[in-house]
């Protein structure tokens, strides 16, 4: 599993945790910025990382200050389905329901710990497919 990772300076302490995590666990991170706490936009950092995962077909991993910013700007791109998640219930159900391929997180709203176990449980989570294929399908209609 590959998985393509981004913040801003809001999202940086987190992201250089979540990377030093997923390393640990010998998955391959891309790390597509910033690569400092100096101020920088968001935007720009959820483009690539949206670009990235559709043309590699992988998973990514967006954090900013709160994740709002960055589920916003993600999810413009189509076939980009951006979870912004809190807790572990919604992290599994949106791998489950969403088949979720980006995971937004903000580093001022929750702590470390818990922001660990929701990467973790987000990435261990299949998509289940049958009822919900025909519903994700549908996000893609307009
Ligand atoms: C940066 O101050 C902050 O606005 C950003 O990290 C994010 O929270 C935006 O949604």
């Amino acid at each position: 599993m590959k998985i393509i990772i981004g913040s801003d300076h809001g999202g940086f302490s987190l992201k250089t945790l979540i990377v030093a995590h997923l390393e640990q666990q010998g998955i391959e991170v891309e790390d597509k910025g910033c690569y400092s706490e100096d101020s920088c936009d968001y935007p720009v950092i959820a483009k690539e990382v949206a670009r990235r995962v559709l043309l590699a077909g992988a998973r990514g991993i967006l954090v900013c200050g709160t994740g709002i910013g960055m589920s916003i700007a993600a999810n413009k791109f189509k076939g980009i389905r951006a979870s912004l998640c809190n807790d572990t219930y919604s992290a599994r159900m949106t791998r489950k329901h969403n088949d979720s391929n980006i995971l937004c997180l903000g580093e001022r709203v929750i702590g470390p710990g818990l922001a660990l176990d929701i990467v973790d449980e987000w990435l261990v989570t299949n998509f289940e497919g049958g009822r919900h294929e025909k519903r994700v399908n549908m996000l893609e209609l307009e």
